[in-house]
């Protein structure tokens, strides 16, 4: 098997990719080890960025967004007894909408296997080789058990987290590592409940962090903040409803409850892995870098990965010219370290931490961006995407 450019994981980074690169007439293979039912059905991130979605949008991806989409022209921050709304057109001209990653992920797959380049679910043994040389390759076996070799020019490294191909761009490269493990997780609910606030809510409370957000009219996705020890079955639904009650409370408003379908602890991390490239083989995504969920930035990051790395194979392949691949890594990673300063941020001021001296500089932040434009503002811009 031969194409240009062999792509390792189809999360939202690696289909997007294949199809920015299809759009302009470059062929690639996307491998992923997973099933396409488990794919399209792992709950994560809900918020997109203007840029994303006017990324997708012109990557033809724009149809069910546009329709079943929620555009939100802000956020609340809420502290005891104050919620402030933040009003992101007034700010800064930009605005951001829910339409959750298992949507994405399956407009993008769909598009895939309407006659998109190919894609193949539950691969194994993926193993990445002469990423040094023109010519790499990825060694798999495929659903059928059968080994395979895909010959590329490239590799895209898009395989989350977990994937190996950071690996072996560390192997090559004088890699180094920037990593922070922040002493809260997030237990998130998904709940067959018509969301009782017009746009999310992210609160704070003697008690710890909650989020209020959002699926689509009837369907509510909560998260609050937990110890990293807790575990998921000492939380009742009963538990989980009160402890958001309480976080949310504010006189004359309640929260609207219902069956919970979806429940999970998630850890929270910072991590940037750099570079981002060894020779042929190019890492976007979660595979090179983690954010703490607090500010709504993993996916959008992996979109702006993918967005330049685009353009950087389609120079490179196309155009026989390596300058943007060359520089790939750099200005990927500027754009890396902003949002992994903004969610650093914004999960230091929201988190409780037991201290009393840390609950009062985060009340003290809270009421300085809910009456300073030009606070409210810096975060706006961050939250709402910085452009590309
Ligand atoms: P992924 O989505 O991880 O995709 C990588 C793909 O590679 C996967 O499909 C994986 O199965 C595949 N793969 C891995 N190894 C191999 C292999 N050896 N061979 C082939 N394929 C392989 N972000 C937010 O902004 N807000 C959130 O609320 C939020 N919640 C999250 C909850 C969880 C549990 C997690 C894990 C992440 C969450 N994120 C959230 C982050 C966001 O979902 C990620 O940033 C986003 O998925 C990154 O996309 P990606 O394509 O880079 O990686
Ligand atoms: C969601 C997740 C986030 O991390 C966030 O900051 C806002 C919303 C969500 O899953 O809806």
């Amino acid at each position: 098997m031969r194409t240009q450019v062999g792509i390792i994981g189809a999360g939202p980074a690696g289909l997007l990719l294949s199809r920015l690169l299809a759009l302009r007439g470059i062929d690639s293979v996307v491998l992923e080890n997973r099933s396409r039912e488990y794919v399209e059905a792992r709950i994560r991130a809900g918020i997109l960025e203007q840029n994303t979605v006017d990324v997708l949008t012109e990557a033809g991806m724009g149809e069910r967004l546009h329709r079943e989409g929620l555009e939100h022209r802000g956020v609340y921050l809420q502290y005891p007894g104050v919620r402030h709304q933040l009003d992101f057109p007034e700010l800064c001209g930009r605005r951001v909408w829910v339409y959750g990653q298992t949507e994405v992920v399956k407009d993008l797959v769909a598009a895939q296997l309407a006659g998109g380049p190919p894609l193949l679910f539950d691969v194994s043994d993926v193993a990445i080789e002469d990423v040094d040389s023109d010519s790499p390759r990825i060694r798999f076996t495929d659903a059928d058990g059968t080994a395979q070799v895909l010959e590329c020019d490239v590799v895209a490294g898009t395989d989350g987290f977990h994937g190996p191909s950071r690996a072996v761009v560390a192997e090559g490269t004088g890699q180094q590592l920037w990593e922070r493990t922040y002493p809260y997780a997030w237990l998130g609910i998904l709940a067959d409940a018509a969301p009782a606030t017009d746009e999310l809510i992210y609160a704070w409370h003697p008690d710890g962090f909650a989020l209020y957000s959002m699926r689509s009219p009837s369907v509510s996705r909560l998260y609050l903040q937990v110890d990293p020890s807790e575990r998921i079955e000492d939380w009742s639904d009963d538990r989980i409803w009160e402890g958001l009650a309480t976080r949310f409370a504010l006189d004359g408003w309640e929260i609207s409850t219902g069956a919970i379908t979806e429940k999970s602890i998630l850890p929270m991390r910072s991590f940037v892995s750099a570079p981002m490239r060894r020779g042929r083989l190019f890492l976007a995504g979660d595979a090179a870098h983690i954010v703490p969920p607090t500010g709504a930035k993993g996916l959008n990051l992996a979109v702006a990965d993918v967005v330049l790395l685009s353009r950087a194979l389609v120079r490179l392949l196309q155009d026989k010219e390596s300058d943007l691949a060359d520089a790939y890594s750099d200005t990927a990673l500027a754009r890396v370290w902003r949002a992994t300063h903004f969610s650093w941020w914004m999960t230091s001021m929201l988190h409780t931490t037991g201290d009393p001296f840390d609950a009062q500089l985060q009340l003290s932040q809270l009421r300085r961006v809910c009456s300073s434009e030009a606070a409210a503002r810096e975060l706006a811009e961050n939250y709402t995407g910085l452009p590309f």
